[in-house]
């Protein structure tokens, strides 16, 4: 059967089975690969996306509750890695190995859409699902406040 949505601002059909997960139709059908596989039991939060403006774990969500709705992955952010997060992830030199880091970026983002100039324990409470094997919550933090501050 298939499955409509929007993905990144443009109409897709899918046709695969309704419990697949999202992040196996976002990764493998559409071929989009910034959004990663972590855990697969939505415990570590690589596979964030946005679904209706919230912070998802798309391995976790059927594609079918995505269906008529608007999904954004990391690619959707910015088309050219312009958007404030994106800056500010460079500026404070968060990432490590990377890994988990479009994850971040993406919860990051629906946290500022929120909470345009989150404290300390707004970012702390946001990305606690968020787990980095390197280590890097203090840039991650730091990034987001950079990211407010220019009015992410
Ligand atoms: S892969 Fe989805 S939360 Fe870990
Ligand atoms: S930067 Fe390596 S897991 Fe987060």
């Amino acid at each position: 059967m298939a499955i409509a949505f929007s993905i990144n601002g443009k109409s897709t059909s899918v046709d695969v089975p309704a419990d697949t997960p999202l992040l196996w139709v976002i990764r493998d059908t559409l071929g989009l690969t910034g959004t990663k596989f972590g855990c697969g039991m939505a415990q570590c939060g690589a596979c964030t996306v946005h679904l209706e403006g919230e912070a998802v774990r798309s391995c976790s969500v059927p594609v079918s509750v995505a269906a008529g709705k608007k999904v954004t992955t990391i690619e959707g952010l910015s088309a050219d890695g312009s958007h404030p997060l994106q800056k500010a992830w460079v500026e404070a030199e968060a990432p490590q190995c990377g890994y988990c880091q479009s994850g971040q970026i993406m919860q990051a983002a629906a946290l500022l859409a929120k909470t345009p100039k989150p404290s300390d324990a707004d970012i702390d409470t946001a990305m606690a699902g968020n787990i980095c094997r390197c280590g890097t919550y203090n840039r991650i933090r730091a990034a987001i406040h950079l990211a407010a501050e220019k009015g992410a």
